[in-house]
């Protein structure tokens, strides 16, 4: 087998990000810290519930304006204290950017660069690319299609801004139709209103479609390679795009969709309702993966995320790799750390509770390191 990682040599020289420096007080159990990370590994050990999954899960607030856990964010304020503050020093293409992150309770999120407030939080997306492996992506195999919808989108978006203002408009003429169809339960359905809600839906809703279905042809490649890679080529994989409407236009099936949307009061065609087929070996790796297969599934999953956006924005995605070398054979493992370990990647952040796991990793890939150890919130 090539080595799939030397291909990518050239890429690996470019210019780099990394997060310097970390300041957080009150986040989740997490009362204060201030944290310098060196650009290689920097590994976080303790025992269970210390906070380990909390300081990634700051570090992705830094990226993508919000929680990893979909939790909302008055949850992530420290128990009984008014607000959370996460600050991250960064160095980007050589620059220095400075993130904010404040929210306060009754109060609106604040999201600075450089000292500066976005009046639009979908303005940050894309700048600091970020990509996370959790034990919690199980959800995106065992879950519904909501969750593979928001992996695709959210590569997508990271790299096409684009993208996202059409989701963003796609979900708000979403929304309007639905409290249409709601509000109109029982009554005469004004059509007119009806009519504007369909285009916007189909207009939206057809270039999203196009860049899913373009994106995916790709994407499905890298993902088999890493897959291949992880597996040692023991099994095969495969990635399929299932669009709710699969031939003819969206704007045709919103319309023969009426009656049925109107019964049971929300939009049951779009773009919306697609989803992605996941298989191990032709069969729905939900259904017959083992959890190891599972686990290797979405960590090929991510890896392909992180290949495509490095060479989308040709920066180094910052990597956060929570718990993941549970229920891994050592085959599995030492391959996933000879890849991060490579030249295709770099800034890493990791947590794992067995001190072991770790030395092995840093043994093995022998760069720079840092190790941090979490007690209670304090890390130390
Ligand atoms: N808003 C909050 N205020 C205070 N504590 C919180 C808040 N939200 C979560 N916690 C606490 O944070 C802790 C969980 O931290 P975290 O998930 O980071 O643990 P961990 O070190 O990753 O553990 P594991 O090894 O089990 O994954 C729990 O004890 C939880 O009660
Ligand atoms: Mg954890």
């Amino acid at each position: 087998m090539t080595n799939f990682v030397e291909e990518y040599t050239d890429i690996g020289k470019k210019s780099g990000m990394i997060l310097k420096e970390l300041n957080i007080i009150n986040f989740k159990n997490i009362a204060e810290a201030n944290l310098a990370f060196t650009g290689g590994f920097n590994c976080f050990v303790g025992n269970n519930g210390v906070g380990k999954t909390n300081i990634l899960d700051a570090i992705y607030h830094l990226s993508m304006c919000k929680s990893y856990f979909n939790l909302p964010d008055l949850q992530n304020i420290r128990h009984q204290e008014p607000f959370f503050v996460i600050q991250g020093k960064y160095l980007r293409k050589e620059e220095e950017v400075a993130i904010y992150c404040g929210i306060k309770r009754g109060q609106k999120k604040i999201f600075k660069k450089n000292q500066k407030a976005y009046e639009k939080l979908s303005e940050h997306i894309g700048l600091l690319p970020l990509v996370m492996i959790s034990p919690e992506d199980v959800s995106l195999i065992d879950g519904g299609s909501e969750e593979r919808r928001r992996l695709i989108d959210g590569i997508i978006s990271q790299c096409n801004r684009n993208y996202l203002h059409r989701l963003i408009r796609y979900n708000k003429a979403l929304v309007q139709r639905n409290s249409l169809l709601k509000s109109a339960a029982g009554k005469r359905l004004d059509p007119e209103m009806l009519g504007i809600w369909d285009e916007q839906l189909a207009e939206s809703g057809e270039l999203i479609r196009q860049e899913r279905i373009t994106f995916l042809k790709e994407f499905r490649e890298v993902f088999q390679r890493y897959y291949e890679l992880l597996s040692l080529g023991r099994e095969q994989v495969q990635l399929d795009y299932r669009p709710s409407v699969k031939e003819g236009d969206l704007l045709a099936a919103l319309q023969a969709a009426m009656e049925r949307d109107r019964l049971l009061t929300y939009t049951t065609v779009g773009i919306h309702r697609d989803d992605l087929s996941l298989n191990l070996e032709g069969y729905p790796v939900k259904k017959i993966g083992s959890q190891g297969q599972k686990k290797t599934f979405l960590i090929a999953l991510k890896l392909a995320q992180y290949d495509w956006l490095y060479r989308m924005n040709g920066l180094k995605p910052l990597l956060l790799l929570d718990d993941i070398f549970d229920k891994l054979d050592t085959d599995r493992v030492r391959q996933i750390v000879s890849i991060v370990g490579g030249e295709m990647f770099g800034q890493v952040f990791l947590t794992d509770t067995n001190r072991g796991h770790i030395d092995d990793i840093l043994h093995t890939q022998g760069g720079d390191y840092k190790l941090f150890a979490v007690d209670h919130g304090e890390i130390l």
